[in-house]
């Protein structure tokens, strides 16, 4: 199983930025945990992230026929990029959106995600565990033995 994980704007900043809400850890640490869990020793993960809309729609694009799935937290974009949501739409890839925080419980411009519609699950408020739980996700829905 090929999965591709793509984070959006500002997560570059992870670690830094805003650490009560988004933890001291940063973006390669996260991706290096997720790499070191036992459930995803037999996963083939490739990391992007961006801050760029246009970026962001190209690897989704790039995505066919490369990739089994994708994991994406896209920052600030996820509360209104029409074009990533038309992006994932219409590759057909299954898509997880993952959130380290709960944007249900944070200001109201957050509580409305336009990609969620697309994506097979929606998964927020787990911090870094968010990610590990999309790759279960993305798993299961894949038919593969559960992890
Ligand atoms: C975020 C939540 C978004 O509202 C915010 O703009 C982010 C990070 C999260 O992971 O909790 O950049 O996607």
């Amino acid at each position: 199983m090929k999965i591709i994980v793509i984070n959006g704007p500002n997560l570059n900043l992870l670690g830094k930025r805003e650490p009560e809400i988004y933890g001291s850890e940063s973006l390669d640490e996260i991706e290096q945990w997720l790499c070191q869990q036992p459930d995803t020793a037999n996963i083939e993960l490739h990391f992007i992230q961006s801050n760029h809309e246009g970026v962001i729609i190209d690897t989704v694009h790039d995505s066919i026929d490369k990739y089994d799935g994708i994991i994406i937290n896209p920052g600030a974009f996820t509360h209104y990029s029409y074009a990533i949501r038309d992006a994932i739409a219409a590759v057909t890839i299954p898509t997880v959106e993952v959130h380290l925080s709960d944007i249900h419980n944070r200001e109201d411009f957050r509580k409305i995600s336009i990609i969620k519609p697309v994506c097979i699950q929606q998964i927020c408020g787990l911090g870094k565990a968010g990610y590990l739980e999309g790759l279960r996700v993305l798993h299961n829905h894949l038919g593969h033995r559960s992890i």
